[in-house]
Protein backbone atom coordinates (compact mmCIF):
# COMPACT_ATOMS: atom_id res chain seq x y z
CA UNK A 1 0.00 0.00 0.00
CA UNK A 2 1.02 3.73 -1.02
CA UNK A 3 0.42 6.85 0.26
CA UNK A 4 1.85 8.75 -2.85
CA UNK A 5 1.04 6.93 -6.26
CA UNK A 6 1.39 8.00 -9.63
CA UNK A 7 -0.17 6.85 -12.83
CA UNK A 8 0.51 7.15 -16.33
CA UNK A 9 0.63 5.00 -19.73
CA UNK A 10 4.41 4.61 -20.05
CA UNK A 11 5.91 3.82 -17.06
CA UNK A 12 9.70 4.60 -16.03
CA UNK A 13 11.17 1.50 -17.32
CA UNK A 14 10.81 -0.78 -19.97
CA UNK A 15 11.59 -4.53 -20.86
CA UNK A 16 13.33 -6.06 -23.90
CA UNK A 17 13.70 -9.60 -24.38
CA UNK A 18 17.12 -10.72 -25.47
CA UNK A 19 18.50 -13.28 -27.49
CA UNK A 20 19.26 -15.84 -25.02
CA UNK A 21 15.44 -15.34 -23.17
CA UNK A 22 16.73 -12.32 -20.55
CA UNK A 23 15.13 -9.69 -19.81
CA UNK A 24 16.98 -6.21 -20.61
CA UNK A 25 15.70 -3.47 -18.23
CA UNK A 26 15.82 0.12 -19.63
CA UNK A 27 15.13 2.80 -17.69
CA UNK A 28 13.50 6.50 -19.19
CA UNK A 29 14.46 9.55 -18.04
CA UNK A 30 12.11 12.80 -18.13
CA UNK A 31 10.25 14.91 -15.84
CA UNK A 32 8.59 12.66 -14.19
CA UNK A 33 11.13 10.49 -13.37
CA UNK A 34 13.03 12.82 -11.67
CA UNK A 35 10.07 14.26 -9.94
CA UNK A 36 9.16 11.10 -8.52
CA UNK A 37 12.44 11.14 -7.02
CA UNK A 38 11.76 13.05 -4.51
CA UNK A 39 9.46 10.71 -2.47
CA UNK A 40 10.65 7.45 -0.85
CA UNK A 41 9.88 4.43 -2.93
CA UNK A 42 8.79 2.73 -0.23
CA UNK A 43 5.30 4.85 0.21
CA UNK A 44 5.35 5.17 -3.47
CA UNK A 45 3.62 3.08 -6.17
CA UNK A 46 4.04 4.05 -10.12
CA UNK A 47 1.20 2.24 -12.22
CA UNK A 48 1.80 2.01 -16.21
CA UNK A 49 0.93 -0.16 -19.05
CA UNK A 50 2.90 -2.66 -20.41
CA UNK A 51 3.41 -1.57 -23.55
CA UNK A 52 5.73 -4.13 -25.74
CA UNK A 53 6.18 -7.99 -25.31
CA UNK A 54 9.43 -7.49 -23.07
CA UNK A 55 7.03 -5.46 -20.60
CA UNK A 56 4.04 -8.31 -20.95
CA UNK A 57 7.10 -11.29 -20.64
CA UNK A 58 8.43 -9.13 -17.12
CA UNK A 59 4.52 -9.28 -15.82
CA UNK A 60 4.12 -13.06 -16.63
CA UNK A 61 7.36 -13.63 -14.70
CA UNK A 62 7.04 -11.83 -11.94
CA UNK A 63 9.87 -9.39 -12.69
CA UNK A 64 9.55 -6.17 -11.64
CA UNK A 65 10.84 -2.67 -10.43
CA UNK A 66 10.23 -2.10 -6.41
CA UNK A 67 7.62 0.57 -6.58
CA UNK A 68 6.49 -0.09 -10.23
CA UNK A 69 3.39 -1.89 -11.11
CA UNK A 70 2.50 -2.47 -14.58
CA UNK A 71 -0.89 -3.82 -15.74
CA UNK A 72 -0.30 -6.35 -18.18
CA UNK A 73 -4.14 -4.86 -19.94
CA UNK A 74 -4.90 -7.19 -23.30
CA UNK A 75 -2.81 -5.99 -26.17
CA UNK A 76 -5.72 -5.16 -28.46
CA UNK A 77 -7.76 -3.19 -25.67
CA UNK A 78 -4.20 -0.96 -25.19
CA UNK A 79 -3.70 -0.36 -28.88
CA UNK A 80 -7.13 0.88 -29.61
CA UNK A 81 -6.81 2.84 -26.63
CA UNK A 82 -3.40 4.30 -27.03
CA UNK A 83 -3.04 4.34 -30.79
CA UNK A 84 -6.53 4.79 -31.48
CA UNK A 85 -7.89 6.71 -29.26
CA UNK A 86 -5.28 8.53 -26.85
CA UNK A 87 -2.64 9.10 -29.80
CA UNK A 88 -5.29 9.43 -32.94
CA UNK A 89 -8.02 11.54 -31.37
CA UNK A 90 -7.04 12.99 -27.96
CA UNK A 91 -3.74 14.12 -29.61
CA UNK A 92 -4.27 15.27 -32.75
CA UNK A 93 -7.99 17.75 -30.72
CA UNK A 94 -5.24 18.92 -28.01
CA UNK A 95 -2.57 19.82 -30.94
CA UNK A 96 -5.19 20.80 -33.42
CA UNK A 97 -3.62 18.68 -35.76
CA UNK A 98 -6.92 17.47 -38.02
CA UNK A 99 -7.46 18.34 -41.87
CA UNK A 100 -10.71 18.56 -41.28
CA UNK A 101 -12.14 18.15 -44.81
CA UNK A 102 -11.55 14.57 -44.52
CA UNK A 103 -10.88 13.66 -40.12
CA UNK A 104 -12.32 13.34 -37.67
CA UNK A 105 -15.18 10.66 -38.77
CA UNK A 106 -16.46 9.44 -35.47
CA UNK A 107 -18.30 6.49 -36.18
CA UNK A 108 -19.05 2.25 -34.79
CA UNK A 109 -15.34 2.33 -35.49
CA UNK A 110 -14.29 5.14 -33.39
CA UNK A 111 -17.36 4.15 -31.21
CA UNK A 112 -15.72 0.85 -30.84
CA UNK A 113 -12.18 2.00 -30.12
CA UNK A 114 -13.50 3.97 -26.90
CA UNK A 115 -15.25 1.33 -25.40
CA UNK A 116 -11.63 0.22 -25.13
CA UNK A 117 -10.67 3.51 -24.06
CA UNK A 118 -12.69 2.94 -21.17
CA UNK A 119 -12.01 -0.39 -20.40
CA UNK A 120 -7.75 0.76 -20.12
CA UNK A 121 -8.54 3.40 -17.63
CA UNK A 122 -10.74 1.08 -15.20
CA UNK A 123 -7.57 -0.87 -15.33
CA UNK A 124 -5.66 1.79 -13.98
CA UNK A 125 -8.42 2.98 -11.78
CA UNK A 126 -9.08 -0.20 -10.56
CA UNK A 127 -5.07 -0.95 -9.62
CA UNK A 128 -4.84 2.49 -8.06
CA UNK A 129 -7.86 1.94 -5.55
CA UNK A 130 -6.12 -1.48 -5.24
CA UNK A 131 -2.61 -0.03 -3.92
CA UNK A 132 -3.88 3.13 -2.55
CA UNK A 133 -3.24 3.93 1.53
CA UNK A 134 -6.54 5.62 3.67
CA UNK A 135 -6.12 9.39 2.01
CA UNK A 136 -3.50 8.30 -0.30
CA UNK A 137 -2.45 11.09 -2.94
CA UNK A 138 -2.99 10.23 -6.60
CA UNK A 139 -1.30 12.11 -9.40
CA UNK A 140 -2.74 10.68 -12.74
CA UNK A 141 -0.99 11.96 -15.97
CA UNK A 142 -2.34 13.11 -19.35
CA UNK A 143 -4.92 12.20 -21.96
CA UNK A 144 -4.11 9.07 -22.52
CA UNK A 145 -5.96 8.75 -18.96
CA UNK A 146 -8.36 11.36 -18.47
CA UNK A 147 -11.47 9.02 -17.46
CA UNK A 148 -8.97 7.70 -14.17
CA UNK A 149 -10.13 10.65 -11.62
CA UNK A 150 -13.91 10.08 -12.10
CA UNK A 151 -13.89 6.48 -11.97
CA UNK A 152 -11.04 6.44 -9.10
CA UNK A 153 -13.79 8.47 -7.02
CA UNK A 154 -16.25 6.37 -7.25
CA UNK A 155 -14.20 3.63 -6.04
CA UNK A 156 -12.04 5.36 -3.20
CA UNK A 157 -13.80 8.62 -2.24
CA UNK A 158 -11.47 9.09 0.15
CA UNK A 159 -8.30 9.37 -1.95
CA UNK A 160 -6.96 12.93 -2.91
CA UNK A 161 -7.02 12.74 -6.51
CA UNK A 162 -4.80 15.43 -9.33
CA UNK A 163 -4.43 14.91 -12.59
CA UNK A 164 -1.85 16.86 -15.09
CA UNK A 165 -1.73 17.07 -18.88
CA UNK A 166 1.25 17.41 -20.69
CA UNK A 167 -0.04 18.36 -23.65
CA UNK A 168 -1.98 21.58 -24.55
CA UNK A 169 -5.36 21.81 -24.02
CA UNK A 170 -7.96 22.39 -27.04
CA UNK A 171 -9.90 25.50 -27.27
CA UNK A 172 -14.02 24.75 -26.99
CA UNK A 173 -14.37 25.56 -30.35
CA UNK A 174 -12.43 22.94 -31.84
CA UNK A 175 -12.75 20.28 -28.64
CA UNK A 176 -16.44 20.73 -29.51
CA UNK A 177 -15.77 18.54 -32.62
CA UNK A 178 -15.63 15.04 -30.41
CA UNK A 179 -19.28 13.77 -29.74
CA UNK A 180 -21.51 16.30 -27.83
CA UNK A 181 -21.52 12.45 -24.96
CA UNK A 182 -17.92 11.93 -25.53
CA UNK A 183 -16.50 15.80 -24.84
CA UNK A 184 -18.80 15.76 -21.64
CA UNK A 185 -17.62 12.02 -20.39
CA UNK A 186 -14.09 13.39 -20.75
CA UNK A 187 -15.03 16.97 -18.87
CA UNK A 188 -16.85 14.86 -16.15
CA UNK A 189 -14.09 12.46 -15.87
CA UNK A 190 -11.26 14.65 -15.07
CA UNK A 191 -13.47 16.61 -12.75
CA UNK A 192 -13.30 13.81 -10.99
CA UNK A 193 -10.17 15.21 -9.76
CA UNK A 194 -9.84 17.22 -6.79
CA UNK A 195 -6.90 19.43 -8.59
CA UNK A 196 -5.96 19.48 -12.21
CA UNK A 197 -2.38 21.07 -13.30
CA UNK A 198 -1.69 22.23 -16.32
CA UNK A 199 1.72 23.66 -17.94
CA UNK A 200 0.77 27.18 -18.99
CA UNK A 201 -1.88 29.72 -18.15
CA UNK A 202 -3.43 28.91 -21.20
CA UNK A 203 -4.15 25.70 -21.37
CA UNK A 204 -5.59 25.76 -18.30
CA UNK A 205 -7.88 28.73 -19.32
CA UNK A 206 -8.18 26.50 -22.52
CA UNK A 207 -9.61 23.36 -20.23
CA UNK A 208 -12.37 26.15 -18.05
CA UNK A 209 -13.17 27.14 -21.50
CA UNK A 210 -14.66 24.07 -22.65
CA UNK A 211 -15.59 23.07 -18.95
CA UNK A 212 -17.94 26.37 -18.79
CA UNK A 213 -18.96 25.88 -22.07
CA UNK A 214 -19.90 21.79 -22.16
CA UNK A 215 -20.59 21.21 -18.46
CA UNK A 216 -21.45 24.14 -17.17
CA UNK A 217 -17.84 24.85 -15.12
CA UNK A 218 -15.49 23.19 -13.27
CA UNK A 219 -17.12 22.66 -10.19
CA UNK A 220 -15.15 22.17 -6.93
CA UNK A 221 -12.01 21.23 -8.90
CA UNK A 222 -9.28 23.47 -8.83
CA UNK A 223 -7.17 24.25 -11.40
CA UNK A 224 -3.14 25.18 -10.99
CA UNK A 225 -0.42 25.96 -13.47
CA UNK A 226 3.25 24.06 -12.80
CA UNK A 227 5.86 24.94 -15.60
CA UNK A 228 7.82 22.27 -15.76
CA UNK A 229 11.22 23.31 -15.48
CA UNK A 230 14.83 21.47 -16.47
CA UNK A 231 16.90 19.94 -14.22
CA UNK A 232 19.88 22.17 -14.46
CA UNK A 233 21.72 19.97 -12.25
CA UNK A 234 21.38 16.84 -13.76
CA UNK A 235 22.17 18.39 -17.24
CA UNK A 236 25.36 20.13 -16.61
CA UNK A 237 26.59 17.16 -14.74
CA UNK A 238 25.42 14.67 -17.64
CA UNK A 239 26.50 16.74 -20.39
CA UNK A 240 29.90 17.07 -19.23
CA UNK A 241 30.99 13.34 -19.14
CA UNK A 242 32.78 11.94 -21.53
CA UNK A 243 30.45 10.07 -24.06
CA UNK A 244 29.24 13.67 -24.40
CA UNK A 245 32.51 14.94 -25.09
CA UNK A 246 33.39 12.07 -27.81
CA UNK A 247 29.83 12.67 -29.44
CA UNK A 248 30.90 16.79 -29.34
CA UNK A 249 34.23 16.06 -31.07
CA UNK A 250 32.24 13.76 -33.53
CA UNK A 251 29.69 16.18 -34.46
CA UNK A 252 32.26 19.27 -34.66
CA UNK A 253 34.00 17.00 -37.41
CA UNK A 254 31.00 16.58 -39.23
CA UNK A 255 29.77 20.14 -39.05
CA UNK A 256 33.18 21.51 -40.47
CA UNK A 257 35.35 23.83 -39.38
CA UNK A 258 33.90 27.41 -38.47
CA UNK A 259 30.47 26.90 -39.33
CA UNK A 260 27.50 28.17 -37.86
CA UNK A 261 25.30 25.32 -36.18
CA UNK A 262 21.21 25.52 -36.35
CA UNK A 263 19.91 22.72 -34.38
CA UNK A 264 16.84 21.04 -33.67
CA UNK A 265 15.94 18.07 -31.34
CA UNK A 266 12.54 16.49 -31.50
CA UNK A 267 10.57 13.01 -31.61
CA UNK A 268 9.73 12.90 -35.20
CA UNK A 269 6.21 14.34 -33.81
CA UNK A 270 3.62 16.15 -36.46
CA UNK A 271 2.92 18.72 -33.92
CA UNK A 272 6.69 19.57 -34.18
CA UNK A 273 6.66 21.26 -37.29
CA UNK A 274 9.95 19.35 -38.60
CA UNK A 275 9.31 20.28 -42.43
CA UNK A 276 8.47 23.19 -42.06
CA UNK A 277 11.80 24.04 -40.65
CA UNK A 278 14.08 23.02 -43.14
CA UNK A 279 11.71 24.66 -45.46
CA UNK A 280 12.16 28.09 -43.79
CA UNK A 281 16.30 27.08 -43.36
CA UNK A 282 16.09 25.93 -47.54
CA UNK A 283 14.25 29.83 -47.79
CA UNK A 284 17.11 31.52 -45.38
CA UNK A 285 19.82 29.30 -47.89
CA UNK A 286 17.80 30.78 -51.26
CA UNK A 287 17.62 34.37 -49.41
CA UNK A 288 20.56 34.60 -48.37
CA UNK A 289 23.50 32.98 -50.28
CA UNK A 290 26.13 34.45 -48.10
CA UNK A 291 25.18 31.57 -45.55
CA UNK A 292 26.00 28.89 -48.06
CA UNK A 293 28.90 27.10 -47.17
CA UNK A 294 28.99 28.50 -43.23
CA UNK A 295 25.80 27.27 -41.46
CA UNK A 296 24.56 23.45 -40.85
CA UNK A 297 21.06 22.47 -40.24
CA UNK A 298 21.86 19.84 -37.89
CA UNK A 299 18.12 18.13 -37.29
CA UNK A 300 17.83 15.05 -34.70
CA UNK A 301 14.37 13.54 -35.61
CA UNK A 302 14.06 10.61 -33.50
CA UNK A 303 11.64 8.07 -34.15
CA UNK A 304 8.20 8.22 -32.58
CA UNK A 305 4.32 6.27 -32.81
CA UNK A 306 5.45 3.94 -35.77
CA UNK A 307 2.12 2.30 -35.53
CA UNK A 308 0.42 5.07 -36.71
CA UNK A 309 0.82 5.34 -40.57
CA UNK A 310 0.74 9.41 -40.64
CA UNK A 311 3.37 9.11 -38.67
CA UNK A 312 5.67 7.03 -40.30
CA UNK A 313 4.47 9.09 -43.90
CA UNK A 314 5.65 12.07 -41.81
CA UNK A 315 9.30 10.25 -40.97
CA UNK A 316 9.74 9.38 -44.63
CA UNK A 317 8.65 13.58 -45.58
CA UNK A 318 11.39 14.76 -43.42
CA UNK A 319 14.23 12.34 -44.75
CA UNK A 320 12.46 13.57 -48.04
CA UNK A 321 12.66 17.37 -47.38
CA UNK A 322 16.56 17.26 -45.65
CA UNK A 323 17.78 15.11 -49.10
CA UNK A 324 16.09 17.51 -51.61
CA UNK A 325 17.69 20.54 -49.64
CA UNK A 326 21.28 18.74 -49.98
CA UNK A 327 20.57 18.02 -53.43
CA UNK A 328 20.07 21.31 -54.04
CA UNK A 329 22.87 23.29 -51.88
CA UNK A 330 25.34 21.15 -51.09
CA UNK A 331 28.84 20.81 -52.38
CA UNK A 332 31.86 18.36 -52.06
CA UNK A 333 32.39 19.71 -48.49
CA UNK A 334 29.08 20.88 -47.22
CA UNK A 335 26.76 18.88 -46.55
CA UNK A 336 23.62 21.55 -45.22
CA UNK A 337 21.09 19.38 -43.45
CA UNK A 338 22.56 16.58 -41.33
CA UNK A 339 19.63 14.40 -40.01
CA UNK A 340 19.92 12.23 -37.42
CA UNK A 341 17.21 9.65 -36.72
CA UNK A 342 18.40 7.29 -34.13
CA UNK A 343 17.85 8.39 -30.94
CA UNK A 344 21.06 8.95 -28.83
CA UNK A 345 20.92 11.42 -26.08
CA UNK A 346 24.44 11.72 -25.35
CA UNK A 347 24.45 13.23 -28.99
CA UNK A 348 21.45 15.51 -27.91
CA UNK A 349 23.79 16.83 -24.95
CA UNK A 350 26.82 17.24 -27.32
CA UNK A 351 24.60 19.03 -29.87
CA UNK A 352 22.72 21.45 -27.12
CA UNK A 353 26.75 22.38 -25.89
CA UNK A 354 27.58 22.87 -29.43
CA UNK A 355 24.49 24.94 -31.11
CA UNK A 356 24.67 28.70 -32.28
CA UNK A 357 21.06 28.73 -32.80
CA UNK A 358 18.16 26.61 -31.94
CA UNK A 359 15.12 25.66 -33.69
CA UNK A 360 12.38 25.23 -31.70
CA UNK A 361 8.99 25.66 -33.62
CA UNK A 362 6.16 23.76 -33.14
CA UNK A 363 2.80 23.83 -34.55
CA UNK A 364 1.85 24.04 -31.19
CA UNK A 365 3.00 22.30 -27.72
CA UNK A 366 2.30 21.47 -23.89
CA UNK A 367 5.86 22.88 -23.02
CA UNK A 368 8.68 21.97 -24.95
CA UNK A 369 11.39 21.21 -22.95
CA UNK A 370 14.01 21.33 -25.81
CA UNK A 371 13.86 25.03 -25.35
CA UNK A 372 14.73 24.96 -22.07
CA UNK A 373 17.38 22.30 -22.00
CA UNK A 374 19.68 23.99 -24.32
CA UNK A 375 20.51 27.65 -22.90
CA UNK A 376 20.95 25.72 -19.82
CA UNK A 377 23.72 23.31 -21.69
CA UNK A 378 25.14 25.40 -23.91
CA UNK A 379 29.12 26.57 -24.01
CA UNK A 380 28.86 29.99 -25.63
CA UNK A 381 25.16 30.57 -25.73
CA UNK A 382 22.54 29.84 -28.07
CA UNK A 383 19.98 32.35 -29.65
CA UNK A 384 16.53 30.80 -29.62
CA UNK A 385 14.18 30.80 -32.49
CA UNK A 386 10.77 29.82 -30.52
CA UNK A 387 7.56 29.23 -31.58
CA UNK A 388 4.59 31.20 -30.03
CA UNK A 389 2.65 28.42 -29.46
CA UNK A 390 4.78 26.31 -27.50
CA UNK A 391 4.16 26.52 -23.97
CA UNK A 392 7.61 27.34 -23.14
CA UNK A 393 7.00 30.86 -24.52
CA UNK A 394 4.91 31.91 -21.87
CA UNK A 395 8.31 31.94 -19.73
CA UNK A 396 11.18 32.63 -22.53
CA UNK A 397 9.45 34.21 -24.62
CA UNK A 398 10.75 37.87 -23.79
CA UNK A 399 14.65 36.46 -24.55
CA UNK A 400 13.61 34.24 -27.78
CA UNK A 401 12.92 35.05 -31.27
CA UNK A 402 9.31 34.46 -31.84
CA UNK A 403 8.06 33.21 -34.52
CA UNK A 404 4.21 32.12 -36.15
CA UNK A 405 4.91 28.36 -36.76
CA UNK A 406 3.26 28.57 -40.63
CA UNK A 407 4.92 31.24 -41.54
CA UNK A 408 8.24 29.67 -43.34
CA UNK A 409 8.90 33.08 -44.26
CA UNK A 410 8.97 34.49 -40.65
CA UNK A 411 10.95 31.90 -39.72
CA UNK A 412 13.51 31.70 -42.55
CA UNK A 413 13.83 36.01 -41.19
CA UNK A 414 14.08 34.67 -37.94
CA UNK A 415 17.10 32.27 -38.32
CA UNK A 416 18.91 34.84 -40.01
CA UNK A 417 18.76 37.15 -36.97
CA UNK A 418 19.34 34.63 -35.01
CA UNK A 419 22.61 33.91 -36.98
CA UNK A 420 23.82 37.06 -37.16
CA UNK A 421 23.10 38.26 -33.35
CA UNK A 422 26.05 39.37 -31.77
CA UNK A 423 28.23 37.04 -29.35
CA UNK A 424 27.62 39.06 -25.78
CA UNK A 425 24.03 39.49 -26.80
CA UNK A 426 23.68 36.10 -27.25
CA UNK A 427 25.51 35.25 -24.49
CA UNK A 428 23.09 37.56 -21.87
CA UNK A 429 20.04 36.14 -23.67
CA UNK A 430 21.29 32.73 -22.85
CA UNK A 431 21.48 33.21 -18.90
CA UNK A 432 18.25 34.59 -18.43
CA UNK A 433 16.93 31.88 -20.58
CA UNK A 434 18.75 29.44 -18.80
CA UNK A 435 17.36 31.43 -15.30
CA UNK A 436 13.95 31.43 -16.79
CA UNK A 437 14.24 27.67 -17.55
CA UNK A 438 15.23 26.30 -14.19
CA UNK A 439 12.82 28.13 -12.27
CA UNK A 440 10.39 24.96 -11.19
CA UNK A 441 13.15 22.12 -11.94
CA UNK A 442 11.23 18.72 -12.07
CA UNK A 443 11.43 17.26 -7.94
CA UNK A 444 9.73 21.06 -6.96
CA UNK A 445 7.51 20.76 -9.65
CA UNK A 446 6.39 17.03 -8.17
CA UNK A 447 6.33 18.22 -4.46
CA UNK A 448 4.87 21.61 -5.11
CA UNK A 449 1.60 19.58 -6.91
CA UNK A 450 1.90 17.18 -3.70
CA UNK A 451 1.37 20.03 -1.46
CA UNK A 452 -1.30 21.66 -3.58
CA UNK A 453 -3.41 18.03 -3.20
CA UNK A 454 -2.54 17.60 0.50
CA UNK A 455 -4.16 21.07 1.67
O1 LIG B 1 4.29 14.77 -23.26
C1 LIG B 1 3.23 14.10 -23.79
C2 LIG B 1 3.53 12.65 -24.04
O2 LIG B 1 2.42 11.99 -24.53
C3 LIG B 1 3.99 11.87 -22.84
O3 LIG B 1 2.96 11.47 -22.03
C4 LIG B 1 4.69 10.76 -23.53
O4 LIG B 1 5.50 10.02 -22.71
C5 LIG B 1 5.43 11.49 -24.63
O5 LIG B 1 4.55 12.50 -25.02
C6 LIG B 1 5.91 10.58 -25.77
O6 LIG B 1 4.87 9.92 -26.37
P1 LIG B 1 4.73 8.34 -26.36
O7 LIG B 1 4.68 7.90 -24.94
O8 LIG B 1 3.46 8.09 -27.10
O9 LIG B 1 5.94 7.84 -27.06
Amino acid sequence: MASVLVASNRGPVSYAVGEDGTLDARRGGGGLVSGLSAVSSEDSVWVCAALGDGDREAVRRGIGEPGVRMLDIDPDVHADAYNGIANSVLWFVHHMLYQTPLEPVFDAEFRRRWAAYETYNRAFARALADEADDGACVLVQDYHLALVPGMLRELRPDLRIGHFSHTPWAPPEYFRMLPDDIARQLLRGMLGADRLGFLTRRWADAFAACCAAEVGGTGDTRLGVYGLGADADFLRERSRRPDVEERLAALREQVGPGRRVILRVDRTELSKNIVRGMHAYRTLLEEHPEWHGRVVHVAFAYPSRQDLAVYREYTEEVGRVAAVVNARYGTDDWTPVVLHVKDDFARSLAAYRLADVALVNPIRDGMNLVAKEVPVVSDEGCALVLSREAGAHEELGEDAITVNPYDVTGTAHALHEALTMGGPERAERTKRLAAAATALPPQQWFLTQLEALRA
